[in-house]
């Protein structure tokens, strides 16, 4: 009998999916004549049984660049997830699946763990734009992400210029600041905001103000989604958690504008770059380390390597275990910001 595979895409999009479900598709046809079976909209696909056989290599092809998921996708509370253990045992016994790749950040690979503990066989694929997975060097989507962010950021020197502003821009990331570092980092910003190191409003003002007295006419800060002020120099409006247990976010970088604009006396504007970071065709990149994690996926699948989630480490695609891949968040090191601070000002 010939491997079935089954394949889902779960959690927020990013930039690169498709590029791993055409590795998979094509590492499963050429190399082990194995079937591909895709399910729609996340562990939803598996738990309702909403299934779509991958199978034509041609039109498999047509994905490379499209950014999004032919999967479509979505987020399941994994206490509705761990409910439904008979119906994802149901619908892999209809469907004959030998084993699972679900792609996903840290949630979908807990979600992949459970299924492994209780006893169907899964290879994770990591994915996500805020590139926080423990123990992969880099995760698809995130260079996509960071490009975008650098595009917007090249933008918004020449209208803060003319205009003599300051100019914050809010970029995603969740609690990690890689975004935010990258970006701040290619596009030249003056200032960089990051959830790792809480930051201190009169700090940020006294370099914006510094530009202005050397003669410089604008100042450009990046600020990550996540960031906190230093305790005892400016409050943020609360949030809350949602129902996947992440933190809710109330606008820092409109905040903090406000209270910049107030302090400097001087014309502050912010724009919340949002879901842009996520959409469209995926960088070289994405496309290059996407279709190598589905290759590697594949291959570990065919194996019976199981249990584990292909990463990328070094310039060499690895395999972890589940445990390793979701035991942490991978955040910006203090130093690696630290090391950042002589571009600020
Ligand atoms: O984890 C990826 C991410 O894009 C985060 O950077 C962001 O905070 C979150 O997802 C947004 O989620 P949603 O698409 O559900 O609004």
């Amino acid at each position: 009998m010939t491997l079935r595979i089954g394949v889902v895409t779960a959690g927020g999009d990013c930039p690169g999916l498709n590029a791993v479900i055409r590795g998979i598709v094509r590492t499963a046809n050429s190399c082990y004549d194995a079937t591909v079976v895709g399910f729609h909209d996340g562990w939803n696909g598996l738990v309702n049984n909403l299934r779509i056989q991958l199978y034509d290599n041609e039109r498999i092809d047509k994905i490379l660049n499209q950014g999004g998921t032919i999967l479509g996708t979505g987020r399941m509370n994994p206490y509705e997830l761990e409910s439904q253990l008979d119906a994802v045992k149901e619908t892999l016994a209809d469907n004959q699946i030998d084993a699972v790749i679900p792609i996903g950040g840290d949630g979908t690979l807990r979600g992949a763990r459970w299924l492994m503990e209780n006893g169907i066989n899964v290879v994770g694929v990591p994915k996500t734009i805020d590139n926080d997975v423990a123990n992969t060097d880099y995760t698809f989507g995130f260079d996509t992400a960071v490009s975008i962010a650098t595009d917007a950021i090249d933008r918004l020197h020449t209208t803060a210029e003319s205009h003599q502003r300051v100019m914050l821009v809010e970029v995603m990331g969740r609690n990690a600041g890689w975004i935010a570092l990258h970006a701040g980092m290619a596009g030249g910003a003056h200032m960089v905001v990051i959830p790792e190191v809480p930051f201190d409003v009169n700090y940020i003002e006294k370099v914006m103000e510094r530009r202005f007295q050397m003669g410089e006419s604008y100042g450009i800060c990046v600020v990550a989604e996540g960031a906190m002020p230093k305790e005892g120099t400016m409050t943020l409006r609360e949030g809350g958690i949602d129902e996947f247990g992440h933190q809710t976010y109330t606008g820092v970088a409109q905040q903090l504008g406000d209270e910049l604009e107030k302090r400097l006396q001087r014309d502050v504007r912010t724009t919340v770059l949002g879901h842009i970071q996520r959409g469209g065709t995926p960088t070289a990149f994405d496309r290059v380390l996407g279709t190598r994690f589905g290759v590697h996926a594949a291959h570990a699948a065919a194996r019976g390597d199981f249990g584990k989630v292909v990463a990328l480490r070094g310039d060499k695609i690895k395999l972890i275990t589940l445990d390793e891949a979701v035991g942490h968040t991978k955040l910006v090191p203090t130093e690696r910001y630290e090391e950042m601070k002589a571009l600020f000002g």
